[in-house]
């Protein structure tokens, strides 16, 4: 599936940056192949337009703010967050047309980061329970692109067949390969899975979770957030739980960006934040190695010899089943790269 060339994709929010990337001016962001900008205002409104001017096509993220509006960097027009053209400094007190103006998307702030649905949405901004239990602290993680398909990142993320051999050298346990296969649970705009994986505990993954054990299960709840973002809540034997949340946010069709934070009922005195952060980056630099070798056009359904699939992708197939469902119901077909030749 091409990500860019499924319109009822831009109908889903997205996190696009952190919040306070905002602080010292307007931000471009890529999402589905659009380009946006989006800035802050004094009182911490936030505006999202297309990021071109106008007038002679400028990038707006390349101009500045000024009483809450966007100034164009090129000539000074200057847009509202309506996309409303509010000034042009070469005609002054001369009437503006409602025609000069810029489109303008829905933007806003949860969880400390920007979202952005290009189109009306279908669905809420994913809801993160982790976010109002007492107790929790939240370290931010990654913010960083990634040459991978959105999908195919967030198969990835449920896909527990990977973590003996993509994470071995982290916390995987080769000789323990078997997966066990859990109900999948759609709901409207996703699913919920549950699986006990076992694994061997590093010296560093001792530091990160703050256990002396050498091997232990980890039990997980993980949901999907129709389309690309997933939340995993680990428990873990000696009373630490952590939500990861994952957003895959879909670039163009071969670009994500990777907006990860985690939620842990720890302090930092107990493990801190950057031993938080340092072992999940060598996970996911395990896993970012893997899946840029991998196809980013993932198909929904597959033609034979295309994929070849085994029980435990099933959260995967069901995630490709319910997004070919959704394009159908919006009178959209599967839009692919080229004609797939499997020899
Ligand atoms: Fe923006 Fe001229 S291109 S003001
Ligand atoms: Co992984």
């Amino acid at each position: 599936m091409l990500v860019t060339q499924q319109p009822v994709l831009r109908r889903f929010w997205y996190a696009v940056m952190p919040v306070s990337l905002l602080d010292d001016g307007p931000k471009p962001f890529t999402l589905l192949g659009e380009k946006i900008v989006i800035w802050k205002s004094s009182t911490g409104e936030l505006s999202c337009l297309k990021d071109r001017c106008c007038h002679r096509t400028a990038r707006l993220s390349l101009g500045f703010v000024e009483n809450d509006n966007i100034v164009c960097g090129y000539h000074g027009w200057t847009f509202d967050g309506t996309g409303a053209c509010v000034r042009i400094p070469q005609r002054p007190g001369e009437p503006i047309s409602p025609k000069t103006c810029v489109p303008s998307y829905r933007v806003a702030e949860k969880y400390g980061y920007v979202w952005v649905a290009l189109d009306d949405p279908l669905t809420d901004i994913p809801h993160i329970a982790a976010h109002e239990r007492p107790g929790f602290r939240l370290v931010p993680e990654f913010y960083e692109s990634w040459k991978i398909g959105a999908l195919r990142l967030m198969e990835n993320s449920f896909d527990w067949a990977h973590v003996a051999y993509v994470h071995r050298g982290t916390f995987g346990s080769e000789s323990r390969p078997e997966v066990e296969n859990r109900e999948v649970v759609p709901n409207d705009y996703g699913f919920v899975t549950t699986t006990a994986i076992p694994v061997v505990v590093s010296e560093e993954a001792q530091k990160a979770v703050g256990t002396t054990d050498t091997e232990s299960v980890r039990h997980i709840e993980a949901t999907w957030f129709m389309p690309f973002a997933r939340s995993l809540a680990i428990r873990y034997p000696h009373g630490l739980e952590q939500t990861l949340i994952t957003c895959a946010t879909p670039m163009d069709d071969d670009t994500c960006m990777i907006c990860q934070w985690v939620y842990r009922n720890d302090t930092e005195e107990q493990v801190s934040a950057a031993d938080v952060i340092a072992f999940d980056r060598a996970v996911t630099a395990e896993d970012k190695l893997i899946l840029e070798s991998c196809d980013a056009d993932v198909p929904l359904s597959t033609q034979d010899g295309e994929e070849m699939h085994m029980p435990s992708d099933r959260p995967g197939i069901v995630m490709r089943r319910m997004l070919g469902k959704l394009l159908k119901e919006h009178g959209q077909s599967e839009q692919r790269r080229q004609e797939i030749k499997v020899a």
